[in-house]
């Protein structure tokens, strides 16, 4: 698909790669020792309920007050997976670039389907990710050692505009708070108060401050490096959500006392869970599980890392060849690994026009143009690393209150402020229930933190829905995508 169109851009292209490896253009590059004695591998990332893997489809019994569940969403990202040595030395794995599931020395891993409860994600598609892949020096290791998330820098990049895996919808909270590192959502089975109630796990960064992206600090980074022993070339890695549970009481939402130092009861909790904020004591059984001691903890748990095991693989070491394989994300050399979201992608400058649903080219409502993907996470496409036409600033889709049908001339309102009086900007919608503009409305937001809120209402102005939070990116379908859709009440 992607092609040097003009001779100057292959030379310009040339000159870059033996500037900085020295390599002359249009030579084979022989195999060199540097990647023979490199092997490729991949490692099997199991998640279970005990010993069962974990499936959109069944239900399981979690926690002391032994309360069945049904899955909806289980996805998590590690990273700078090393290898380590019987001497303590460790061995970075290199992992392959794939434009999908790997960027950097950050791996996304995807349990959640579109079956059942599922589909009510924002898992965008049925695909799961259930390995790791990378390149290792050979060598002989005992143990492998990851951390469950993400670095400070990297957990406060925009996720509209990062590289796969890292805009992966519904992982991502806000530059400021940034990602949801573990994402791992139930509906409460057991009859009670909690039936049919969601119980919710996102574990990421809390208390979070600053006003641009580089200065966002966070007091709790809830990082953890998770450590087991085992010859990682014969392995895989276990996420025991049972094991993760242990000792929680699912039904019942506990918060934290800090003046009495002890763990309480909420009557009636709006959402069960573990959402990493202080005072949230479900959380500090959750993390005790991952060997991660809560900020301000009153429990008295000794955190002790269960979740994760080591499982005897025969899969595990692969034959293929590591130099066929993409390691560096910046180096742009084979045409055919430049994927949509790459650094490497390269996008034709025509595709930058102006454009706005509504606009004399994208008229808007019923009778309105037919734009595609509806419910799709348009950014993906219409960003500068993709082949949309039109870099999007806000975009999504309206659906009816079945939350299946698109609807047309629905109106989405933008505003300056929480009580919804200083309207910035109405979008609204096209045939395919669409809204999109390339035009800067957030510069025109002029509240402290430059957020927006939203309303989003009927042509006839009924059935209104509110966002509740303000937002500070138009990337609506980042967010509302999979199951979780933007929706009017009619
Ligand atoms: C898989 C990639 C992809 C996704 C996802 C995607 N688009 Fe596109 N879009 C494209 C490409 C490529 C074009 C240009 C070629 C074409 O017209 O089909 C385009 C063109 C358009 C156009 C026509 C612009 C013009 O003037 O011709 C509109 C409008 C549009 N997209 C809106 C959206 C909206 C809204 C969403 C999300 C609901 C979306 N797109 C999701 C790839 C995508
Ligand atoms: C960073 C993620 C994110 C982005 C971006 C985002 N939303 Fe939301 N939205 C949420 C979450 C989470 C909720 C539920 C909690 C709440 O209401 O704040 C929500 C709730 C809503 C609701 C209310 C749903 C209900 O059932 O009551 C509407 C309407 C909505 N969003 C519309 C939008 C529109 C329109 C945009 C873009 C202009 C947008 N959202 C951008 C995450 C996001």
């Amino acid at each position: 698909m992607l092609k040097f169109n003009r001779i100057s851009e292959l030379l310009a292209y040339c000159a870059l790669t033996l500037l900085s490896v020295a390599l002359s253009c249009g030579k084979k590059e022989s195999p060199s020792s540097a990647t023979t004695d490199k092997q490729l591998i991949e490692i099997p990332f199991r998640a279970t309920v005990g010993d069962e893997d974990f499936d959109c489809n069944k239900n399981y019994t979690l926690g002391t007050d032994n309360t069945q569940v049904q899955p909806k969403d289980f996805r998590y990202f590690v990273s700078d997976i090393r290898f380590i040595r019987a001497d303590g030395s460790k061995e970075t794995l290199e992992l392959e670039q794939d434009g999908k599931w790997q960027t950097g020395n950050v791996a996304l891993l995807d349990y959640a389907t579109t079956d059942a409860n599922c589909a009510k994600s924002t898992s965008p598609d049925s695909e799961t990710r259930k390995v790791v892949r990378g390149v290792i020096k050979r060598g002989e290791y005992t143990g492998i050692e990851f951390a469950l998330g993400l670095d400070d820098k990297t957990n406060h990049l925009d996720s509209a505009t990062a590289q796969p895996p890292l805009n992966n919808p519904g992982m991502w909270w806000s530059w400021k708070g940034g990602y949801k590192e573990v994402r791992l959502e139930l509906t409460i089975l057991s009859d009670g108060a909690a039936k049919n109630k969601d119980y919710l796990v996102h574990h990421g960064a809390t208390n979070c401050s600053g006003n641009s992206p580089e200065t966002y600090k966070c007091t709790h980074e809830n990082n953890l490096t998770v450590t087991l022993s085992g010859n990682p070339l014969a392995s895989g890695v276990k996420f025991d959500i049972a094991k993760y549970f242990e000792g929680e009481k699912v039904q019942e939402e506990l918060t934290q006392n800090l003046t009495t130092r002890q763990l309480g009861v909420v009557s009636n909790p709006s959402i069960r869970g573990c959402m990493a904020f202080v005072l949230d004591g479900d959380c500090e059984i959750l993390f005790a599980n991952l060997g991660l001691t809560f900020k301000d903890a009153v429990g008295g748990f000794t955190p002790s890392q269960k979740a994760f095991t080591l499982f005897a693989s025969t899969t595990t070491t692969q034959n293929g060849d590591p130099s066929s394989i993409k390691t560096d994300a910046n180096t742009c050399t084979d045409e055919k690994k430049r994927s949509v979201g790459d650094n490497c992608y390269l996008r034709d400058t025509a595709l930058n026009v102006n454009l706005e649903v509504g606009d004399s080219n994208h008229a808007s409502g019923a009778n309105g143009f037919v734009s595609h993907n509806a419910g799709q996470a348009c950014i993906s496409c219409h960003q500068s690393k993709g082949p949309g036409k039109g870099l999007h600033t806000f975009s999504g889709t309206v659906y009816k209150a079945d939350q299946s049908t698109p609807v047309a001339g629905a109106k989405v309102r933008i505003y300056n402020d929480s009580a919804r009086t200083n309207l910035v900007k109405e979008f609204v919608t096209d045939k395919s229930g669409n809204f999109y503009s390339t035009s800067d409305y957030l510069a025109q937001l002029t509240n402290a933190n430059k957020e927006y809120w939203v309303s989003v209402v009927d042509s006839d102005g009924t059935g209104e829905k509110k966002m509740m939070s303000p937002k500070i990116t138009g990337q609506c379908s980042q967010c509302h995508v999979g199951g979780q859709r933007i929706w009017i009440n009619k």
